[in-house]
């Protein structure tokens, strides 16, 4: 696809390729933060991580700080923290439970809906000074799927429904895995990388590089053998590699399909107990394809869902070459606490600071950021084509491994966002 003229962007992508900047210069960072993470849907956390009444968590959305908060009546808002009087933030907290926010700085105290309570002297703001002016601001659009909440700062668009698209299915199959239909996201394990945004996304939809830059961790997995501690280990040998399926579908969005090349965590056979609760409510045949279902799922542009270890992982921008990630560990509801236990261990194993797995990305990701400084090699390719590309019966783009199919659907998405006023 030619896309030259399409704006001052389309000089920077090309189908199978993209130029250096997109990773370097802040400007254009400024301008995705303005323009994607500014004006698509973009997911806050899921509903597991505030259970109760009060629970909050803190984040940003395009670098403005919000609050994702349950109130007493079971509603989730996702508000600016960003006080009404002199704008300071009114809660530092990542996490945590509160009756009320109280502004540190004047001390003016909101509820947990937003809505102003109280103002110290506030007979000196004026007749005409109502508490119910002064609220926190509500993000403009807030959804939910799954328990997954997403915010869009654009008061207009697309509905969450129609961006996720296809992406329901693969929620759908990840929420479905637990007996009750349901996750419960535990503590995030968080870490940063110097590092552009976009080489986690991309990471996450390449098995290419897994055999080199992960070797050493895929040894010390082999030294485990099948039956011990390896299944929490879960990689299968590269020559079934063939059998792995790779699906770019709209908004940016794709999935890795595993297809049971890998060893899981979730095997029917290993937790007869958790098998029989997921057959108890889904039948034989569909519990079997859940427990024994491997996917990568990418949400474009900062989910990721990891269904074997059962985590869910969160790209947070901070800078052109600055991010944080936070991954959620998930209990599968309703499945036996030793299978639980068992999930959570797998991802701390792969991807908390201290783990075996990501760490390996994380140096690659500082690597790439060094080598684009060079200003003599322009572009950053994508230019892989997998086996068999054809459209299937969803409407997604398909092929077999290996390919870097699913990073050409970023850049599309990418260059459609940046390129809209
Ligand atoms: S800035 Fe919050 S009370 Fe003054
Ligand atoms: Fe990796």
């Amino acid at each position: 696809m030619a896309i030259a003229t399409r704006s001052a962007f389309g000089a920077l992508v090309n189908e199978d390729a993209v130029h250096r900047r997109l990773y370097t210069d802040s400007n254009i960072f400024a301008e995705e933060m303005r323009r994607i993470f500014g004006r698509t849907w973009v997911f806050i956390g899921h509903e597991s991580e505030v259970p109760n009444p009060g629970d909050f968590k803190t984040g940003d959305l395009a670098g403005q700080p919000t609050i994702m908060v349950r109130h007493a009546n079971g509603e989730i808002h996702v508000l600016f923290n960003r006080c009404r009087h002199r704008g300071a933030m009114v809660c530092a907290h990542a996490t945590g439970n509160a009756s009320y926010f109280q502004c540190p700085y004047h001390a003016w105290v909101y509820k947990t809906n937003g809505d102003l309570a109280l103002v110290p002297n506030v007979e000196l703001f004026g007749s005409d000074f109502q508490l119910a002016d002064w609220g926190l601001v509500h993000v403009p659009r807030v959804d939910s799927y799954g328990g997954f909440v997403f915010a869009s700062l654009s008061p207009e668009g697309i509905s969450l429904d129609e961006h996720l698209g296809r992406a329901k299915h693969y929620i759908d199959v990840m929420v479905g895995r637990a007996p009750f239909g349901a996750i419960q996201a535990t503590q995030a394990l968080r870490y940063e990388y110097p590092g552009n945004w976009k080489f986690q996304i991309e990471n996450m939809s390449d098995n290419y590089h897994a055999t080199y830059v992960h070797a050493s961790a895929f040894g010390v997995r082999a030294d485990m053998g099948q039956n011990g501690a390896a299944h929490v280990f879960g990689n299968a040998p590269n020559n079934q590699e063939q059998a792995r399926i790779e699906r770019s579908f709209g908004h940016g969005h794709g999935v890795l399909d595993y297809q049971g090349t890998r060893l899981l965590v979730t095997e029917p056979d290993r937790y007869p107990a958790y098998f029989a609760a997921l057959r108890e409510r889904r039948g034989e045949a569909r519990a079997r394809e859940l427990a024994r279902t491997d996917l990568h799922v990418m949400i474009y542009p900062n989910l990721i869902l990891h269904t074997n270890y059962n985590h869910y992982r969160v790209i947070r921008p901070l800078a052109v070459d600055h991010t944080e990630i936070n991954t959620y560990p998930c209990r599968l509801v309703g499945a036996p606490d030793e299978v639980n236990e068992a999930l959570v261990a797998a991802s701390a194993l792969h991807v908390s600071p201290a783990g075996r797995v990501q760490v390996d990305d994380l140096e690659a990701f500082s690597r790439v950021q060094r080598g684009l400084a060079v200003e003599a090699a322009e572009w950053v390719l994508f230019k892989m084509r997998g086996v068999d590309e054809h459209v299937n019966e969803y409407g997604e783009l398909e092929c077999r491994f290996l390919s870097e199919m699913i990073p050409r659907g970023y850049y599309r998405e990418w260059l459609r966002l940046m390129s809209q006023e």
